[in-house]
């Protein structure tokens, strides 16, 4: 399969525009945070289903449902078998990942109720309609192990899983070691429910991390953490089969989710500043990697990274691997 690179745009903008660019209603945003059961921490992703949710996986294992503000946050979902609560619930050491488990994307199948799972550890792996054991689906591609299961979206009319395998010789707890060495040895791939099979979009990525695609599903978009930019890889016309860089960020992208509506784009950037500060940044794109929206989370999350900012109804939903929290905005 050819791939081109083309760099159509690159846009760098300064921090300090990056700062002046939000709209005024963003001022009058109300914060909220919606807490997790002790001890679960690491709210990375989330989805929703028939106004059903947040869903979201955390740190150790578990995939969890927001039941209400009564009853908060339950079990949904786990990934393996050999799961046991006693050992995982606020597991935190990367050795017991094969045991416990990690979902990191998340996504549904909106037509059967059946909720798609990157796990870090275990791979793609769906869970059905009543949540519970997850069960397997596929953990490598071209005879190729996956290392680091990432980014998940859906096509639902063509029932085809699109994900990320962040990197081919980096596991979750290394994600620092990768930044050092530049790694870019991650993969965008796609999973057809109906046949069972994977197969390999793109390979030689720096770090893919988030996965969207568009409203008609002619191209997707991904992220690299490590490279600080967004791909985008045509799936249908012309261009088919091959991808351009779309827009190139003064911070590290993790998450990117479509608005639900229209060709928009929420991205989680997490910018490195003097002193090593973290400051975490929702922007908002088009489809033609135009920042539309872009301001700071500092106030919400000082110092820390941001993984997901989705749009759902009246509010943005902030994902971070570092808090026991899910965040929500209202606007
Ligand atoms: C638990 O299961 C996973 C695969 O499902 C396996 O990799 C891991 O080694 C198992 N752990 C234990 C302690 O049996
Ligand atoms: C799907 O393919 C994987 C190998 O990629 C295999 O292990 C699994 O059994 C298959 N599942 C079904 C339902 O055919
Ligand atoms: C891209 O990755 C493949 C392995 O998937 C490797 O053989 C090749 O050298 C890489 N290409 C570049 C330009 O790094
Ligand atoms: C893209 O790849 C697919 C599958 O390999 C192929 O069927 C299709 O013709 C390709 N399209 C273009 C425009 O190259
Ligand atoms: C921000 O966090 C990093 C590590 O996460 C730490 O090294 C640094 O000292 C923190 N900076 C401040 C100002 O707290």
């Amino acid at each position: 399969m050819a791939i081109v690179l083309v760099i159509t745009r690159v846009t760098m903008l300064p921090i300090l525009m990056l700062l002046f660019t939000f709209p005024p209603s963003v001022l009058s945003f109300t914060f909220m945070q919606l807490p997790l059961p002790s001890p679960a921490m690491g709210p990375e992703s989330y989805a929703f289903y028939r106004g059903e949710g947040p869903y979201t996986g955390v740190g150790d294992g578990r995939t969890l449902k927001y039941a209400g503000p009564n009853a908060g946050f339950l079990d949904y979902a786990y990934n393996t078998p050999n799961r046991s609560k006693a050992v995982c619930d606020g597991n935190t050491n990367p050795s017991l990942g094969p045991t416990c488990g990690r979902p990191l994307g998340i996504g549904f199948l909106l037509r059967t109720g059946e909720l798609y799972i990157a796990d870090a550890y275990l791979g793609l792996v769906v869970v059905g309609t009543n949540g519970r054991l997850a069960r397997p689906l596929a953990n490598s591609a071209e005879g190729q192990t996956f290392r680091l299961p990432d980014g998940l979206d859906i096509d639902q009319l063509r029932r085809q899983v699109y994900f990320t395998d962040a990197s081919a010789v980096f596991s979750l707890s290394e994600i620092p070691l990768a930044v050092a060495a530049n790694d870019a040895t991650g993969r965008l791939l796609r999973y057809d429910i109906e046949t069972n099979t994977t197969t390999v979009l793109l390979r030689n990525l720096s770090g893919p991390a988030g996965v969207a695609l568009a409203p008609d599903c002619r191209f997707v978009l991904v992220t690299e953490y490590i490279a600080k930019r967004v791909q985008k890889y045509w799936l249908t016309g012309p261009r088919a089969n091959t991808s351009e860089v779309l827009v190139t960020f003064q911070g590290m992208p993790d998450n990117i989710k479509r608005t639900p509506a229209g060709d928009y784009y929420w991205v989680a950037v997490s910018i490195p500043m003097p002193n090593a500060v973290t400051q975490p940044m929702a922007v908002r794109i088009d489809g033609f990697g135009r920042i539309l929206t872009s301001f700071s989370l500092s106030d919400q999350y000082y110092n820390k990274t941001i993984s997901e900012v989705q749009e759902y109804g009246p509010a943005l939903y902030i994902g971070s691997m570092d808090t026991d929290f899910v965040g929500k905005y209202y606007f």
